[in-house]
C-alpha cells in the first residue's frame, strides 16, 4: 500500500510502521487485541500481519475516524496514528509511574525519619514567642515548682543559681529561703574534709546524683541530662521538650517496647527510659493555679526556656531600643542632608553670554 511516495517523505511512514509493529508485536498475546483484530479487519492493511493485531488505539482511532464520515485508509493512517498516540501514551504512564513511585518513595522516607528522629512536634503558641513578648514570669515560677518537685528528682540544672531566680521569679527573700532548703557539700575547711552546710542564694541547683554512673544505675543505664540548656539543645527544643513530656501512650499493636522503657512517638526510636512524670494534679502550685498535665509541661517548658536563655527579655528591650534610637537618627540624618543640600539643589544656573 501506500508510503512508497519517494523522496524525504516516505521515511517517515516507513519509520513509523516499524515502530507500529514492534508495539504490535508487544501486545501480541493479549486478549483485548485479539478480539479488536475482528473488529477492525475490514480495514484493509491489517490482513498484511496476521499474527499481529492492531494495538487498542488503533481501533479507537479508526473508529473515531469512520464516526466523523472519514475513511480509514487502512495501514497508513493507524500506523501513524500508533506511532504518536501510543509513545504519548507511552511517555504518560511512564511519567505517572514515576510520580506515583516517587510519593510512595517519599511517604516511606517520611515515616522512617519519624521512627528515627521522633514524631515531629506540633507548634505551640509559646507567650513570649513574640519579638516584642517578654516571658510569662508567673509561668517561670510555676514551671520553677514543677522543676524543683518532679524533674530535679532526676535531672541536674547545674548552670542556673538560685539567685538566677531574683527579680525573675522570686524576691530576694524567696530566694534565701528556697536556698537555703537544700544542703550543700563544700570544703574542704581547715581540717581538710568536706562538709555540708545550707545553701546560699549564689549556690546553683544541686546534682540529684553524685556522678553518671550513679545517675545511669539508678535509671536502668539511660542518662537524665542536665536540663540549663535542653530547650536549645534539642531541635525545636520548646516544643520538643512540651510535646515529649504530654505525648506518652499506649504502644500502638505490634509495637512493643522493651522492658523499663516507655513509648513515646516524640522521642527518636519511640521508646524513652524517663517514665511519664506529669500527671493531674502532680504539683502544689502555690498561686492556686490547677495543676493540670498541660499546665505543668507549659510552666516548666517556660521555665526551662528561660534558664536556657535568661537575658531574652532584656535581648529583645535592648534591640527595642536600638531600633527606635537608629530610626530617630534615620530620620535626623536625612532632614540634615535636605537642609544641607536645599541651596545647592535649589539654585539657577543662568549662563548669560549677552553681557
Ligand atoms: C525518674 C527520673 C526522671 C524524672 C523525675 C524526670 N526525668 Fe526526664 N529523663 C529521665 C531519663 C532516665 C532520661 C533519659 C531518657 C533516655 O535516654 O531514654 C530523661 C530524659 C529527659 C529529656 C531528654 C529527652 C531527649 O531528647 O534526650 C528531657 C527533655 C526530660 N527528661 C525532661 C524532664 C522534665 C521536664 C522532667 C520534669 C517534669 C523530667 N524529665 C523528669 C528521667 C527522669
Amino acid at each position: 500500500m501506500g508510503g512508497v511516495g519517494g523522496g524525504v517523505k516516505s521515511v517517515a511512514p516507513a519509520l513509523s510502521r516499524l515502530t507500529a509493529l514492534l508495539l504490535q508485536k508487544r501486545s501480541c498475546a493479549s486478549s483485548t487485541a485479539t478480539t479488536t483484530t475482528t473488529t477492525t479487519s475490514g480495514g484493509g492493511s491489517r490482513s498484511t500481519s496476521p499474527v499481529a493485531p492492531p494495538p487498542l488505539v488503533v481501533v479507537l482511532q479508526s473508529a473515531q475516524q469512520q464516526k466523523q464520515g472519514g475513511t480509514f485508509n487502512g495501514g497508513e493512517e493507524a500506523v501513524a496514528a500508533v506511532e504518536s498516540v501510543g509513545s504519548k501514551g507511552l511517555r504518560a504512564l511512564a511519567l505517572l509511574g514515576a510520580g506515583v513511585t516517587g510519593m510512595f518513595g517519599l511517604a516511606g522516607l517520611a515515616y522512617a525519619d519519624e521512627a528515627e528522629h521522633g514524631l515531629s512536634a506540633p507548634d505551640y503558641p509559646w507567650p513570649h514567642n513574640g519579638i516584642l513578648s517578654s516571658y510569662d514570669h508567673a509561668s517561670i515560677r510555676r514551671g520553677h515548682q514543677v522543676f524543683q518537685q518532679v524533674c530535679a528528682a532526676c535531672h541536674s540544672a547545674s548552670l542556673v543559681a538560685y539567685r538566677d531566680l531574683i527579680g525573675v521569679a522570686y524576691t530576694e527573700d524567696e530566694v534565701k529561703v528556697l536556698a537555703s532548703e537544700v544542703e550543700v557539700q563544700d570544703g574542704p575547711n581547715d581540717e581538710g574534709e568536706m562538709y555540708s552546710r545550707p545553701g546560699k542564694p549564689s549556690d546553683h541547683f544541686q546534682n540529684p546524683y553524685p556522678n553518671e554512673a550513679a545517675a545511669r544505675f539508678a535509671n536502668g543505664g539511660a542518662y537524665p541530662p542536665d536540663l540549663s540548656l535542653i530547650t536549645k539543645a534539642r531541635h525545636n527544643g520548646q516544643n520538643y521538650v512540651f510535646a515529649l513530656l504530654t505525648g506518652y501512650r499506649e504502644p500502638p499493636t505490634g509495637v512493643s517496647v522493651r522492658e523499663g522503657l516507655h513509648y513515646n512517638p516524640y522521642f527518636p526510636g519511640g521508646a524513652i527510659a524517663m517514665p511519664k512524670m506529669l500527671t493531674d494534679g502532680g504539683v502544689e502550685y502555690d498561686d492556686g493555679t490547677v495543676a493540670t498535665e498541660s499546665q505543668m509541661a507549659k510552666d516548666v517548658v517556660s521555665f526551662l526556656s528561660w534558664a536556657a536563655e535568661p537575658e531574652m527579655d532584656e535581648r529583645k528591650l535592648a534591640g527595642f531600643k536600638w531600633i527606635l534610637v537608629f530610626t530617630l537618627a534615620l530620620f535626623s540624618a536625612g532632614y540634615y542632608k535636605r537642609w544641607k543640600w536645599s541651596p545647592i539643589k535649589s539654585r539657577k544656573l543662568v549662563l548669560d553670554v549677552i553681557n
